[in-house]
């Protein structure tokens, strides 16, 4: 039995049969029939109660940089460490990935969810994506286009996807780089910030806002933001006039799940060792101890709050893993 507590970042005390760590293409096992998990820093995961099965812990490493007259081509294998990537890269002068600093996890979970955050998303620099598929060890190169990435999304998430373990990541940032300010507080930056400017301000509004892991348990956002019909929202509107909104396009609009959480008043509520987030109530912690179920009561509440006063249903960003998989709120 291998003890996960310090394998995804809310900190549960829970356990999986065995754990293979997969340092390279090659080194994927041959796999029984039982559940599998592939998981790369466990920071978008919470494992809410014993894994009957195998977790397949990515660790491939490595980093190399090709270059086109107009690009750098970086090729990352999958179990770098996100931010550590980011750092490396504005060291190098390689610019484009500075406003996604301090997203904790691997890179090769970057592309699932397609990372996002302060106006950029992985998508905006991904050129392929290389996997394997667990039962037939076919490796296939997945171009940008081939991942359908949306906000929070992409084809690895759908139907029968989860079968690809990614080992590598290409990314392709333009030499001629032009930095991106037009979230929220990156405005103050004006009009040309160096990219090492933007980075260290992504860093500096993070650290204020969302809880370290390493010090209280969490897996960031755990809902993600409801896409609404420009209708509907405007029906919300004429009730609640100062919710916020970010158009998507002409027939959709965003609209922060922080802010139906935080209408409601759950900043700073606890259920036994959870406590809604009081800086950012759109983060659920385990600030001491907490349990599964108070986690699981918390999150059921919020969202039948926001269904119940809104009329908005609240889809969880986090992959909560039972004994044998993935597991619905
Ligand atoms: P894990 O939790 O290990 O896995 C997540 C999912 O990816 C699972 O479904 C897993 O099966 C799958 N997976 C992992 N590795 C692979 C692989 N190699 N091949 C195939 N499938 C794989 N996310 C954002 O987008 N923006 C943010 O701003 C952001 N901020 C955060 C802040 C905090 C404090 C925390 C704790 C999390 C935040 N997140 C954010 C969420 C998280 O950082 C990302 O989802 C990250 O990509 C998860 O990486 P991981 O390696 O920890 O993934
Ligand atoms: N808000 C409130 N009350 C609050 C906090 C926020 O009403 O206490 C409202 C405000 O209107 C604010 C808005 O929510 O303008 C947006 O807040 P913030 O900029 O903090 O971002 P978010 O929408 O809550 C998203 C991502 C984060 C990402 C940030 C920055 C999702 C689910 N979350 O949060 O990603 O870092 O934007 O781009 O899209 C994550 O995915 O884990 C994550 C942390």
């Amino acid at each position: 039995m291998i003890n996960l507590a310090s394998y995804h970042t809310f900190g549960f005390q829970s356990s999986a049969q065995s754990l293979v760590e997969i340092e390279s293409l090659k080194s994927v096992p041959e796999l029984d029939d039982g559940p599998q998990y592939v998981l790369g820093d466990g920071s978008n995961t919470v494992f809410l109660e014993d894994f009957e099965g195998t977790i397949l812990k990515v660790s491939i490493k490595g980093v190399s940089v090709s270059e086109t007259d107009t690009h750098y081509v970086v090729s990352v294998g999958a179990g770098e460490n996100w931010h550590r990537l980011v750092v490396w890269l504005l060291e190098q002068g390689i610019y484009g990935a500075e406003n996604l600093a301090l997203i904790p996890g691997t890179v090769g979970a970057s592309p699932i969810q397609n990372i996002g955050a302060y106006g950029r998303e992985l998508a905006d620099f991904c050129h392929s994506v290389e996997a394997v598929h667990l039962d037939t060890r076919e490796v296939h190169l997945y171009q940008a286009q081939d991942c359908h990435f949306s906000y929070r999304d992409s084809i690895f998430k759908h139907a029968g996807m989860h079968r690809w373990m990614i080992t590598r990541v290409q990314l392709r940032f333009p030499k001629q780089w032009q930095g991106v300010t037009d979230y929220g507080e990156l405005k103050s930056l004006g009009s040309n910030p160096s990219a090492r400017e933007i980075f260290d301000t992504v860093v500096k509004i993070r650290k204020q806002k969302l809880p370290d892991p390493q010090v209280v348990g969490n897996a960031g956002s755990f809902f993600k933001n409801p896409y609404l019909s420009v209708s509907e929202y405007a029906v919300l509107k004429t009730r609640w006039p100062t919710i916020p909104a970010f158009v998507v396009n002409d027939t959709q609009v965003k609209v922060p799940a922080a802010w139906f959480i935080d209408t409601l008043g759950f900043k700073g509520k606890t259920v036994g060792g959870i406590i809604c987030h009081q800086q950012q109530p759109l983060v659920l912690a385990n600030f001491h101890a907490g349990e599964p179920q108070d986690l699981l009561q918390l999150a059921r509440e919020i969202k039948q709050r926001v269904s119940e006063e809104f009329g908005v249903n609240l889809e969880n960003e986090v992959r909560l893993i039972g004994a044998r998989g993935a597991v619905e709120l």
